[in-house]
């Protein structure tokens, strides 16, 4: 018996995930596999040239019981920038939205209950299987979906958390994959976290590769701010485009909010009102201090326990529209009445 309401952010075995092969220039049958494991050429491309990209999303089940699946297709975008940036093979629309549904309505069951805080986490996962020892792109590729019922990913939910300014590595190059969701722009980045949560932090805020001036995104998250009415965000080509951030970007204006989508430099952290990152795994982790250790300056944001109030009403409706509350104006969601 599952205990939605204390899931952790954590992979758990689900009935099957899904599978469709790239070979000799044409995508095969989605097929469905119970198994966990894939077999692999030990001298995949994607094991040592990091062909490799994947993606994640949620779906939501509502009051009426059906189930909801938050902007696929926008996932499914950035997924093909991805491949294309790693010279990959693009995944077609059909064959992606099959594969989902698919794996969806097998593993219905591990679609939390409405109203437990829980839902359920997709990954799709493109990668590279031709043997390859020099370096040329595979001539084919695995398409892998699995699923897992998660809760929130950081565990103190919408309480606010304190973030340190990453000033000793760089996430991405100035022109290098930080604008795509690829496996090598994370490993380097977790000897980061474990030093930053030894400290105490929650998270890196990483500054722009070039300069170190401008804010750019806070490890697996983006960054936005409130200052008056304004919702401001930075605009940068090191940072990926979260599809949490572009929501909230349209929910702000719908609010008659003014978007400033711009380069933000780390001086004007103390103009702003209220902090706070955003991303599929935890929607918003409102922040309520940032420390600049090269300055030793501190920001402040607002209370230690209380979320301002212009994330808690972002929070709000966009999770409302996710669980099918909040009209869905937007028509971000695919329901399934399963
Ligand atoms: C580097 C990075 N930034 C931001 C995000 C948030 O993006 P999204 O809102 O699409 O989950 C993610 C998570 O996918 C990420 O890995």
């Amino acid at each position: 018996m599952i205990n939605w309401a204390q899931l952790p952010f954590a992979y758990a075995k689900t009935n099957t995930n899904i599978r469709c092969m790239f070979s000799k220039g044409t995508w095969g049958d989605i097929e469905t596999h119970s198994d966990e494991n894939i077999q692999l050429h030990m001298s995949a491309s994607c094991l040592h040239y990091g062909q490799e990209c994947f993606e994640g999303l949620k779906a939501f089940r509502g009051k009426d019981n059906k189930v909801r699946i938050f902007r696929w297709k926008e996932n499914l975008l950035r997924m093909n920038r991805s491949a294309a940036r790693l010279s990959m093979q693009e995944i077609p629309e059909h064959i992606f939205e099959k594969a989902l549904i698919t794996l969806i309505e097998q593993n219905a069951e591990f679609v939390p209950p409405y109203g437990t805080g829980a839902s359920l986490y997709i990954r799709p996962l493109l990668i590279g299987t031709s043997p390859r020892l020099g370096l040329s792109p595979s001539d084919d590729y695995l398409l892998v979906l699995f699923c897992s019922p998660v809760g929130p990913y950081f565990k103190t939910g919408v309480t606010p958390v304190k973030v340190i300014i990453e000033r000793d590595s760089d996430r991405a190059a100035p022109l290098g994959t930080g604008n795509v969701k690829v496996g090598g722009n994370y490993a380097p980045a977790l000897a980061t976290s474990l030093k930053i949560q030894k400290l105490g932090y929650s998270s890196a805020l990483y500054l722009d590769p070039k300069e170190k001036k401008y804010l750019d995104e806070c490890g697996p998250a983006n960054f936005f701010a409130i200052k008056g009415n304004s919702y401001i965000t930075p605009e940068s080509d090191s940072i990926l485009a979260s599809i949490t951030n572009m929501s909230l970007i349209d929910l702000a204006a719908h609010f008659g909010m003014t978007i400033e989508r711009r380069k933000v430099s780390v001086h004007e952290l103390a103009d702003f009102s209220e902090a706070a990152q955003c991303g599929t795994a935890a929607v918003i982790t409102p922040i309520y201090e940032i420390y600049d250790p090269l300055e030793d300056v501190t920001y402040s944001f607002g209370s230690q326990n209380q979320t301002g109030e212009t994330c808690l009403r972002l929070y709000n409706t966009l999770i409302g529209i996710q669980n099918g509350d909040v009209e869905d104006i937007f028509g971000w969601n695919t329901v399934l009445d399963i």
